[in-house]
This record gives structure tokens, C-alpha cells and sequence, in this order.
């Protein structure tokens, strides 16, 4: 992983998703010493640009940049200047003037980090652009999955992108709207993945051409063949009409109930981005069963997030050893 910037999955390759896995490896064994830091990003300032509500990704973003031993700056739109009128260009060039080396920059419009990177020099990571990309979810998805196929295997070693030759994963419900689906399933199908997406016609992407994945309306045609169940929120603040009669009957043929869990492979597991709605995507008491890997996925986006800071920000070039 070279590039500057890391605004989309296919900037990566299948190389590169394995290259920052690796890296994660490290810092999860970092994370396990009594002080959780390491020197690598000294003297860098990495700032988190927020332009629409988020809970996991920030702070994510923000630890992991602190156990880099980074400086971190927080801007959130809702308390900026923004608010009085000021242009997205020159939010940006504000904080570029003020010396930073990475922007982790999150908008509900897709192609806006793309466009940040004109206006400053620093390293630009794509937090989440509207229905576009959310590559740092995808990373830390293929590493959860990973993390899991390998205690499967009853070793801490996994085969990095290899463990996922010929697995089947089930992508379900808002695909159509969601940047989770984009990223995942460039990522999936890089590493060798088969992906079907599992959606009612009008949460499914109007076409689906170039898309590595088959497609089906029906999820309990798919339950039993599937080695991972990757739930999605409905994006209501991106839908811009009704896309459902009612969430009740959503749940009833979308949603994993405890009678579709209960009809999953044995070993089968359960994913899903957060924030999790209990009782539409999933059933309250499934989102906690062992199987459930939502917290686990939380867990190894710090991970991730610091194997990209520590890749973009050249300390891996440069021969910074993660635990000097
Ligand atoms: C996702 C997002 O914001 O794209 N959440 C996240 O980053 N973990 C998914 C969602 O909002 O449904």
C-alpha cells in the first residue's frame, strides 16, 4: 500500500487488503500490552473531519491515531463554522493551514474526499461518502472474518486472504444505499469470496452490472448455504422516499429472526456494520448469541484503522518499527 490516500477499496487490490491485515496483526498485539502505544507516528497530526453523525468510526479513527503516539484533531460540523455559512473548500483549507498529515474526512455526499484531496497536502482517508465507500469497514470486516476462520481452525495463524477462497457471503438488506455493500464487496470478491446480496427490488442497486456477486430477493432460499450473514441498517437519511410498507413485514422476510438463525450452518457467523437496529435487521436476542461477531468487528477496526494510519503516514516505508 503506497498510494497517498485511501478513498476506495479497489485502491488497495487484493495485495494491499492483505498488507494492512498484517500490519493489524501487529497492533492487536500491541493493544494487549499494559501501555497500548508505540512511538511510530510521533510529531504527525492526524485530523477527523465529521460532516455527518458517526459514533464507532471516529472514535475508532481517534484511538487509533493516539496509540500511534499521533496528535489528533477533532472537527465535527454541527459545532463549526460551517454552521455560518462557510464552504466545505475552505473548511478544509482552514484546517490544512494549521499543518496536518492526515484528514480522515466523512460526508454524506459520495466523491467529497476525493475532492478534499485538491485542497490539501496531507493524506486523505475516506471515512464514509455518502453511498459510495466505507473502505476502513470492509478492512476490518475481511480481518474479523479472518480473525474468526482462523479460531475456527483452532490456531491464532490465519492464511491471511487465503481463508477466504470459496466462502459465501450473504450481504443483506439496504444494499442499495449503502456504502458498507460497495466497499464489502470489493473486498470480498478481491480475496476470493462469493457474495450474494439478499434484498428486496427497491433496496437493491437499479443495476448491477460489473458487480461480482449474484442477487437474490429471497433470504431463506440463501439461509442454509451461507458461511457469513452480513446484515445492513435501512439508510433512511439517505433514502429520499419510502423504500418500505412497513418495518414489521421487513423484519418478518429480511431480518435474521432466531427461526432463520436457527436454519444458518453450523459455524455460520453474523455480521453487521452498527449501528445495529434490534427488531428490523436483526432479532434482539441473535445480535448476542457467540455467533455474533458485532462486537469483534468494533474491536478490530482500531486495528485496521492504525495499520492505514501507520501505512499512509510512511512510517512503514521508512523502516518505523510498530514496536520501537
Ligand atoms: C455505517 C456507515 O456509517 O456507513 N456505520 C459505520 O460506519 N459503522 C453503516 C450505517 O450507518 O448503517
Amino acid at each position: 500500500m503506497n498510494d497517498r490516500h485511501l478513498l476506495s477499496i479497489a485502491d488497495l487490490g487484493r495485495e494491499g487488503i492483505e498488507d494492512v491485515m498484517r500490519t493489524a496483526d501487529s497492533f492487536r498485539e500491541v493493544a494487549g500490552r499494559s501501555i497500548p502505544r508505540v512511538p511510530a507516528l510521533r510529531g504527525k497530526t492526524v485530523a477527523t473531519l465529521f460532516f455527518e453523525a458517526s459514533t464507532r468510526t471516529r472514535l475508532s479513527f481517534e484511538t487509533a491515531a493516539k496509540r500511534l503516539s499521533a496528535d489528533v484533531m477533532s472537527f465535527a460540523a454541527s459545532s463549526s463554522s460551517l454552521e455560518k455559512g462557510e464552504s466545505l473548500r475552505d473548511t478544509v483549507e482552514t484546517i490544512d493551514a494549521m499543518g496536518v498529515d492526515a484528514m480522515v474526512v466523512r460526508h454524506r455526499s459520495s466523491g467529497v474526499p476525493a475532492q478534499v484531496t485538491a485542497w490539501t497536502s496531507a493524506c486523505v482517508i475516506n471515512a464514509g461518502d455518502g453511498q459510495h465507500e466505507h473502505p476502513t469497514q470492509a478492512l476490518l470486516d475481511c480481518y474479523t472474518i479472518r480473525e474468526a476462520l482462523a479460531q475456527r481452525r483452532g490456531t491464532e495463524d490465519s492464511q491471511n486472504g487465503a481463508d477466504f477462497a470459496g466462502l459465501r457471503i450473504g450481504i443483506v438488506g439496504d444494499v442499495k444505499h449503502s456504502r458498507v455493500a460497495r466497499s464489502n464487496v470489493l473486498a470480498f470478491s478481491a480475496l476470493g469470496a462469493e457474495v450474494v446480496l439478499v434484498a428486496p427490488r427497491t433496496l437493491m442497486p437499479p443495476s448491477l452490472d460489473g458487480w461480482p456477486v449474484k442477487a437474490t430477493a429471497d433470504l431463506d432460499s440463501v439461509i442454509p448455504d451461507l458461511d457469513v450473514v452480513y446484515l445492513l441498517r435501512i439508510q433512511a437519511e439517505r433514502a429520499g422516499q419510502v423504500l418500505l410498507p412497513n418495518l414489521d413485514e421487513y423484519h418478518e422476510r429480511y431480518g435474521l429472526t432466531r427461526e432463520r438463525s436457527n436454519r444458518l450452518a453450523a459455524g455460520a457467523l453474523v455480521m453487521h456494520p452498527g449501528p445495529m437496529i434490534r427488531g428490523v435487521e436483526i432479532a434482539p436476542e441473535v445480535a448476542d448469541l457467540p455467533s455474533s461477531l458485532v462486537t469483534r468487528q468494533v474491536r478490530n477496526g482500531v486495528f485496521i484503522r492504525s495499520a492505514v494510519l501507520f501505512h499512509l503516514l510512511g512510517a512503514a516505508d521508512s523502516g518505523e518499527a510498530i514496536d520501537a
